[in-house]
């Protein structure tokens, strides 16, 4: 089927449907395009807590979805494709975490959102890449367990001064962006700003004017005076950067970093999720209650 036939089919339907569709900055760019609301895990969860929709289709990874089923229990949340997981998120169970605090009795835990509802559920605090400085500094205690992320976690901990003790999770498609890559970019666009998301490797965050969240790429781009700009992260990002700032030449560290998983969610899948209003995520209430307060204290710190 033609995208302009697609597009018309998903826009009917939505309308029909009552539906919402928020896209993270690494969809396709074709799922960018039909997004009603774009942005990072931080701004999405915001806007999944205050939509009037009664249908949200997550077009991002599960756990994004998870957590917009978290924040809207009256809601239908909708995955296009409910294979979409994030490596990162699979790297820390709830029975291993539970097992971390023990062997750390007393410590806060503060869990990056790319993580499951469960794990979020044994969590004092939840946090994203946009907030984790503020959520460590809003804490009184000075060591504080942090998971999934080593390298946020890193970054976190040289930002507050505070004690994280780390858990040895990381992002497969940052990891990929090796300290190598950006200093070759470096040198061929002498000029250039460097930005980078803080999942990169602590030496990759070393060499960045900038380190942020998706969402913070696009105003810290706006604010350079810069006309190129390395981008140290995931390659979709580059394509919401050129399209909202054409004026400047965004460079990508690593063509490399490409996640798989958020490449899933495709035009047709979203038409399918909303003809056949699959696949729903749910979140059993116990679970839902436990996690809800991580995040909302997330919401309210940072
Ligand atoms: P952001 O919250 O910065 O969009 O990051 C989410 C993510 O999965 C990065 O890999
Ligand atoms: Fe997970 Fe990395 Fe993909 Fe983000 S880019 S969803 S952290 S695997």
């Amino acid at each position: 089927m033609h995208n302009e036939k697609l597009i018309r089919d998903i826009v009917k339907l939505k309308k029909d449907r009552n539906a919402v569709i928020l896209v993270h900055n690494y969809q396709l760019p074709e799922v960018q395009d039909i997004g009603d609301i774009l942005g990072d895990s931080l701004g999405l969860s915001r806007e999944a807590a205050k939509t009037k929709a009664e249908v949200v289709v997550f077009c991002g990874v599960h756990f994004m979805a998870e957590t917009a089923a978290l924040l809207c229990p009256d809601k239908k949340v909708l995955i296009p494709d409910p294979l979409s997981g994030c490596p990162m998120a699979d790297m820390i169970t709830a029975e291993q975490l539970r097992a971390f605090k023990k062997e750390h009795p007393g410590a806060p835990v503060v869990t990056y959102v790319n993580s499951s509802a469960e794990v979020k559920a044994e969590s004092d605090y939840c946090c994203t890449s946009a907030n984790s400085v503020q959520v460590v500094n809003s804490i009184e205690e000075d060591t504080v367990l942090f998971v999934p992320d080593k390298y946020l976690g890193a970054y976190t901990a040289q930002k507050t001064g505070k004690k994280l003790i780390l858990w040895d999770g990381y992002c497969p498609t940052h990891a990929k962006i090796l300290p190598e890559h950006v200093l070759a970019k470096k040198n061929e666009y002498p000029g250039a700003l460097v930005m980078a998301h803080p999942e990169c490797r602590q030496e990759v965050c070393g060499l960045a004017d900038v380190v942020c969240s998706t969402e913070g790429f696009i105003a810290h781009s706006r604010k350079a005076k810069n006309k190129e700009i390395i981008v140290a992260t995931e390659v979709g990002m580059l394509y919401r950067l050129k399209k909202l700032i054409p004026e400047k030449n965004f460079i990508p560290a690593s063509e490399a970093a490409v996640c798989p998983n958020m490449k899933k969610n495709t035009l047709e899948k979203v038409l399918w999720s909303l003809q056949d209003m699959k696949t729903e995520v749910k979140v059993s209430d116990d679970i839902r209650v436990r996690a809800k307060k991580a995040i909302d204290r997330m919401l309210t710190a940072g």
